[in-house]
Order: structure tokens, then sequence, then C-alpha cells
């Protein structure tokens, strides 16, 4: 029998990451479900369970902590043997407001999660992936990263932040078996989009040509294939999800 391959998606308790982890059991793959929220992700381990018995758990990790993100990556390869997948997903939208009001505690929030979060993984895993010669990164990034959404300050920088990480990784590894690719949302159905209140989505969801927010399992289909083997040819590459908003 082949030995599933093993993913490590962050900030899999809820919204996108969760819809990446079910499509992630659905192909096969073992899930661990990382995320700083213990209850909502052993809580969501058990919904999805009846995927696959035994091919999801949780396990906690503050991605914003390095030594948190360690112990996790070490935690899944002690209990599988393997990483096979990773995939940074675990953010946070941050407050909307301008640069001039903008709170230095809140900008440090956003980029030690989306960003600092995103090379702390990378960094735990890499070691695993680079003996092994083989792997697969994917980013979660975000549309404002490409364009800067008003507002949205630190998380259009940290988002840009992780675009221009993901193509400096994928460069230094690209020969070691590893790939690692980022996909760039627009406005996804999730809490994180209703969080940032009713005039800001409005506003967002007028920049999308196809009129509507996209579904967490639209994303979710995307990192499936950037996860699989058939993504063969693409690595340090900035993939659209938007509706129709980045054309480029
Ligand atoms: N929803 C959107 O419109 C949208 C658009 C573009 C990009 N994205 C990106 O997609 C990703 C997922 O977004 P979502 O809408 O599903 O968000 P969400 O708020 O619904 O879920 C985020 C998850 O991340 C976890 N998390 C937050 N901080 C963490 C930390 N420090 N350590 C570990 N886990 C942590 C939360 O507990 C939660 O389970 C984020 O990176 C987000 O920036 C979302």
């Amino acid at each position: 029998m082949v030995k599933p391959k093993v993913a490590i998606v962050t900030g899999a308790a809820r919204g996108i990451g969760r819809a990446i982890a079910e499509r992630l059991m659905h192909d096969g793959f073992i899930v661990a479900i990382a995320d700083m929220n213990e209850a909502s992700a052993r809580s969501t381990c058990e919904q999805i369970a009846w995927i696959a018995a035994d091919h999801v758990f949780a396990v906690h990790v503050d991605v914003t902590d390095a030594a948190s993100a360690r112990q996790m990556v070490a935690s899944v390869i002690e209990r599988h043997g393997q990483v096979d997948v990773l995939v940074n997903n675990a953010g946070v939208v941050g407050v909307s407001g301008p640069v001039v009001t903008y709170a230095e505690d809140e900008w440090r929030r956003v980029l030690a999660t989306n960003l600092d979060g995103t090379f702390y993984c990378s960094k735990a895993v890499l070691p695993h992936m680079l003996e092994r010669r083989t792997g697969r990164i994917v980013n979660i990034a975000s549309i404002s990263g490409k364009e800067g959404n008003p507002n949205m300050p630190a998380y259009s920088a940290s988002k840009a932040g992780v675009i221009a990480f993901t193509k400096a990784l994928a460069k230094e590894v690209l020969t070691q078996g590893i790939y690692v690719n980022c996909v760039t949302p627009s406005l996804i159905q999730t809490d994180m989009a209703n969080s940032v209140g009713t005039e800001q989505r409005a506003a967002l969801i007028a920049k999308i040509p196809m009129g509507r927010m996209g579904q967490p399992e639209e994303v979710a289909a995307l990192v499936a294939w950037l996860a699989s083997p058939e993504c063969s040819f693409s690595t340090g590459a900035v993939f659209d999800i938007s509706g129709g908003r980045a054309t480029y």
C-alpha cells in the first residue's frame, strides 16, 4: 500500500484553511490542522474526520512564535515521519484605517502573523524537505499584496511581503525538489471577510468583475493542484484567484 502524503495547513480551524484541509483529505493526504485556536481545531477535526478516518489531527501553533512553529513541525514529523506539503494559510486582516492613525501595535500584529508566520513555518519545515529533496510550500497571499487596498496598509504590506518571500525562497530551493508558490485571492466568503465591515466589504466586492465573493472551496481546488505532483513546472509563481479583478 502506498503511504499517504502528509500536509500541514496552518490556520485550518476554519475558513479557507479548513476548506484546503478537507480538499487535501479528499485527495488522499493526512492533514495536520495547525491553529492557535485549539478548541476550534479539534472541533474541525471531529467534523471532517468522516472523509477519511485517522487522516486528520489537530496540532497547536502560534505562527508568530518561531519556537512554536518548530515544535509544531517536529510533532507532525514525530507522528507521521514526514511532511510533504506546507500550506501557510494562517492570517489576520487587522483593523481597517488610514496610515495616519494606524496603531503601531496593530501593524506589528498583522506583519507578525502574515509575514513572520510564513517565514517561521517555512524555516521550520525546510531542513526536513531539503533532506528528503522533495516538498511543496503554498503560501496564501492576497490581491491586496499585488495592488494595495486603501485603509488596509498592514495587511497589504504583509501580503506583498509573502509574495516576495515566495519568489525568493522558490529560487533558493528549486533545484532541490522543493517548489514554492503563492495564491492571491480577492474577497473570499469567510469569517475574515465578514469582519472587515459592511462598507469596506461592499467596496471590495465592487472591484470583482464576477460580482461576487469567492468560495473557500474554489481556493482549495487551486491549492490542491499546487500541492500535487501535477504542479511540476511552476515555482515562485503568483496564482490569481480573484473573479477577474487581477488579469496580470
Ligand atoms: N477571506 C478573504 O477574503 C481572503 C482574501 C485573500 C486572502 N486571504 C487569506 O487567506 C488566509 C485565510 O483567511 P480566512 O478568510 O480563512 O481567515 P479566518 O479568519 O476565517 O481564519 C484564519 C485562521 O487562522 C488562525 N490564526 C490566526 N492567527 C494565527 C496564529 N498566530 N497562529 C495560528 N493560527 C492563527 C485562526 O485561528 C483561524 O482559524 C489568510 O492568510 C488570509 O489573509 C483571505
